[in-house]
């Protein structure tokens, strides 16, 4: 008999827990939990089948293989979308299970139809299972993207299973793409679309499908904040490739974001812009990045930083913002760095350079939305804050990188060369960063240690910010 006890699952991370709480105890995020019935953590194969093979210990053991032996790499389909492809490592692997995550309306549905469309003119065999919209709204899409002739067979369905059995039925299909995973359901699993249970449960049975037939899987998630459908972290763990794709509704670009590759280097990056024709791929993404910056006249708190992502170089402007001190804990903001980096940054500006950040509010962005994880990028958020508060702008010809230290040195970062030759590229003529690095075209301005830096600075002349008091 099926296994039909309630379970507590948090909808964030699927942690189990025997009771309900408030709080999960795995992830921490509150009222994530809901109880859910059902064989939820029975196998594939019903709780029947998982009893049969418990009780029978013996029979053959595994089939043992030596550590060394070669295996040809597997074969890759290309989407013909270079950012797409660039991301994934190289392309689509066949038999591999990928997640596309990300918000509600960011471009995740459009982004995959274009996919399909390559890969369907190149004369592969595609499917796409749409459980969010009917057949009609995607044959629009697909119009406004100029795909209507792409030979791609759709279906407007939530059945998991039925998805299974057409991926094993169907000879030769190369690509499937299930959008979304959080409207998929699993005969059987009584909890309703979107829970832990059945997302994983529509998650395994797709991905062993796709393993055996050698197709590529593509599953589209949606995140949510509040916890409230299981979230695609759940399925992380489960898939070979995890990409999200991002970027700021109000903004055009949207960013595609390797967390996890098992095929390919997990930080790549991609940029695109939504247009009014669909994404279009971006594949000089510094100059985006840096494009406010032309023509504009000097102003304190922006700083350059020679940033490094995805196996290239990406320049991007990180912005400051310093008030005046007054009475009452300051308010310290981060979008886009991480704002344990900035208090440690701050403490190091005050205690080795001697530069009064405290009891002062602190603003840190970096441009477009894009979210830096390098500890090089230390030096550039250090140039913005200096500027900020000295008032004076950051050479606009200079690139920062470097990560600082709690000693106040600055230390030498990976990949250096080819920071600066962006820079060069990008019409910069200074780079200031640890170490002696050359470039031909660009001088070096050493920092060693974050005094050198504010003595860069404090060269450049005086721009005060206008006050409340200059208005009228
Ligand atoms: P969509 O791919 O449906 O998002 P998701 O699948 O992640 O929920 O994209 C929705 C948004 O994209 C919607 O606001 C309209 C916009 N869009 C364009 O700007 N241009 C286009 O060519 C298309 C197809 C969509
Ligand atoms: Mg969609």
């Amino acid at each position: 008999m099926a296994r039909s006890a309630s379970q507590f699952i948090c909808q964030s991370c699927g942690g189990v827990h025997r009771r309900w709480a408030g709080k999960c105890d795995h992830c921490g995020a509150w009222n994530s939990i809901v109880e859910e019935t059902g064989a939820t953590a029975a196998p594939v194969g019903g709780a029947k089948a998982a009893s049969v093979r418990r009780n029978r210990s013996r029979g053959p053991g595994l089939e043992l293989e030596p550590l060394k032996g070669g295996t040809p790499p597997r074969p890759r389909i290309a989407t013909g979308i270079a950012e797409l492809d660039r991301a994934l490592g190289g392309g689509l692997v066949q038999g591999g299970a990928i997640l596309v995550g990300g918000d509600p309306g960011i471009g995740k549905s459009t982004l995959l139809l274009q996919a399909m469309g390559g890969v369907a003119n190149a004369g592969h065999a595609v499917i796409y299972v749409s459980g969010e919209e009917g057949v009609d709204q995607i044959r629009g899409r697909a119009e406004r993207l100029g795909l209507a002739d792409a030979p791609v067979a759709l279906a407007a369905a939530t059945s998991a299973d039925a998805a299974a059995a057409t991926i094993q039925s169907t000879p030769n299909l190369k690509l499937i793409v299930i959008d979304s995973i959080q409207t998929m359901y699993v005969e059987g699993v009584e909890s309703a679309p979107g829970s832990v249970s059945q997302v994983r449960a529509s998650a395994q049975i797709l991905i062993a499908a796709a393993k055996r037939s050698e197709a590529a899987l593509v599953l589209v998630g949606h995140v949510t904040k509040d916890g409230a459908i299981a979230g695609p972290r759940v399925l992380e763990h489960m898939v070979d490739a995890v990409l999200y794709f991002e970027g700021d509704s109000s903004q055009h670009y949207r960013i595609l974001r390797a967390v996890k590759n098992r095929f390919g280097p997990a930080d790549a990056l991609g940029v695109f812009e939504m247009t009014g024709a669909g994404l279009r791929e971006v594949p000089n993404p510094s100059t985006l990045f840096l494009s406010e910056r032309q023509g504009r006249e000097p102003v304190t708190g922006a700083a350059v930083f020679a940033g490094f992502r995805g196996a290239r170089p990406l320049l991007v402007e990180v912005q400051a913002l310093v008030g005046a001190p007054g009475p009452g804990s300051p308010r310290r903001a981060v979008v886009g760095w991480d704002s344990a980096r900035l208090a440690m940054a701050l403490a190091v500006l005050e205690s080795r350079a001697g530069l009064p950040f405290s009891g002062r509010d602190v603003f840190l962005s970096v441009a477009g939305g894009l979210r830096l994880e390098e500890p090089a990028a230390d030096l550039a958020a250090a140039a913005a804050l200096i500027s900020a508060l000295l008032e004076r702008p950051a050479p606009m010809d200079c690139v920062f990188f470097g990560e600082l230290a709690l000693s106040g040195e600055a230390r030498p970062t990976p990949q250096t060369e080819a920071r600066l030759t962006e820079a060069v590229r990008l019409g910069f003529a200074r780079a200031a960063g640890p170490g002696d690095a050359r470039v031909k075209g660009l001088k070096s301005e050493p920092i060693r240690r974050i005094d050198d830096l504010v003595t860069l600075i404090a060269a450049e002349p005086l721009l005060p910010a206008p006050k409340p008091a200059d208005w009228d």
